[in-house]
């Protein structure tokens, strides 16, 4: 049960429609391609290398804070994962600790408080936090358990390096861990009590297993196809918005200067002109694609000119997350529709799109 304001937007039929009186909606292939041609994000649209500490984020400062990032999510996926019942409870919260505390609980206090969210969720607590890391490094510490991204604080050479270091910790740590906790959670909304039980089971059970479990084993292996499907069906970053300006007069009748742009995947990879069995949920689509990225119609990472830096990190995060819960039999509890026995769920409008249920691991 989508927000009405989304459940709107699915209704429309038009690909280019207004919004509202300075707000022009786009799904249209061709059309989102030109609008993020016409000129580069600016400054002010970024989310994780917008301004900083009153400054502009220096471009060899965020090329190191990608790698860096790079580093501790590879480094993540290697070590074991916490224990299962941490992704019991509510949806994609759940998820979201659960990923912080599995990647980033290494770092010395109180550069790990960034993270919290208890703490993000407190403006006033973040800005006690970022005092306390202000005046870290710990000293005497040997670096030993710190994350690549912590370091990029420890290692600033002045103040404002370090004030813009700490918002990038801060600002890459919530875009992963909120972004991959959203794309997991609607892959098993998507994949349904079926689709879970299909791959549930322990994995070292199913190796050595007859034909079933060889089975299981090889559907395995296409959990990349259904996260491929769910950022098509569900993707977390439904909309991308361009504030209005000359760039975009022209590309169509409807957008005059005054117009902001909202563009939007969350259509167009439903769109029948683009899609066969649009509404279907088949990872099938996928198998032996090379590059999804290419499909025409699809871009859940955005397009050329302003493509995520952080996509090669999070579909094999977001698959080891799902592995993780499959093979702790993680269930869906969502109450149960009064009138049939579909399960219903809410998708509340959000910069991120994400499904939310409650979860239990080991039913
Ligand atoms: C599920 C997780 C994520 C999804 C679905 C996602 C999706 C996207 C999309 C659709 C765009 C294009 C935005 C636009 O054109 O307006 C984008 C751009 C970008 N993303 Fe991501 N992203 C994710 C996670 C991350 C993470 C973890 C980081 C880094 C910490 C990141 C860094 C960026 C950057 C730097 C850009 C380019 C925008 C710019 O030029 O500033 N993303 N992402």
């Amino acid at each position: 049960m989508y927000a009405p304001r989304i459940q709107d937007l699915l209704d429309r039929e038009e690909k280019v429609f207004r919004i509202d009186a300075t707000t022009v909606g786009v799904s249209h292939r061709d059309l989102i391609s030109e609008v993020v041609a016409a000129r580069p994000v600016l400054s002010t649209e970024r989310s994780v290398y917008k301004p900083a500490a009153g400054a502009e984020i220096p471009h060899d400062s965020a090329t190191r804070t990608i790698r860096a990032l790079g580093q501790d999510v590879m480094a993540g996926i290697r070590t074991p994962p916490p224990p299962a019942r941490g992704l019991n409870g509510p949806w994609p919260y759940a998820a979201t600790s659960y990923l912080r505390q599995w990647l980033f609980a290494s770092d010395p206090l109180p550069v790990s408080l960034l993270s919290k969210r208890g703490i993000t969720r407190s403006p006033a607590l973040s800005r006690i936090v970022d005092r306390a890391v202000t005046v870290w490094p710990d000293p005497g510490a040997d670096g030993h358990g710190r994350t690549a991204l912590a370091e990029q604080i420890r290692s600033a050479s002045d103040a404002q390096e370090r004030g813009q270091a700490i918002a990038m910790y801060r600002r890459a740590t919530a875009t992963l861990c909120d972004g991959v906790a959203a794309l997991t959670g609607n892959a098993l909304w998507l994949m349904g009590p079926a689709g879970r039980e299909q791959l549930t089971g322990p994995a070292g059970r199913e190796r050595g297993a007859g034909p079933a479990g060889r089975e299981r084993g090889a559907a395995r292996a296409d959990l990349t196809a259904v996260l491929w499907e769910t950022l098509r069906l569900l993707p977390p970053a439904w909309m991308l918005y361009r504030t209005g300006g000359d760039a975009y007069t022209g590309l169509h009748p409807e957008i005059r200067r005054e117009d902001n742009v909202a563009l939007f995947p969350l259509l167009m990879h439903r769109h029948p002109d683009y899609w066969s069995e649009p509404m279907s949920f088949r990872p099938e689509r996928w198998a032996g694609v090379p590059d999804p990225e290419k499909t025409p119609a699809y871009m859940p990472f955005g397009f050329d000119g302003a493509r995520c830096w952080a996509k090669h990190l999070v579909v094999p995060l977001a698959e080891r997350l799902l592995s993780v819960a499959l093979d702790n039999r993680l269930t869906i509890r969502t109450p149960k529709h009064p009138k049939h026995p579909k399960q219903e769920t809410n998708v509340p409008l959000r910069s991120l799109l994400s499904v939310r249920f409650n979860a239990v691991s080991g039913a």
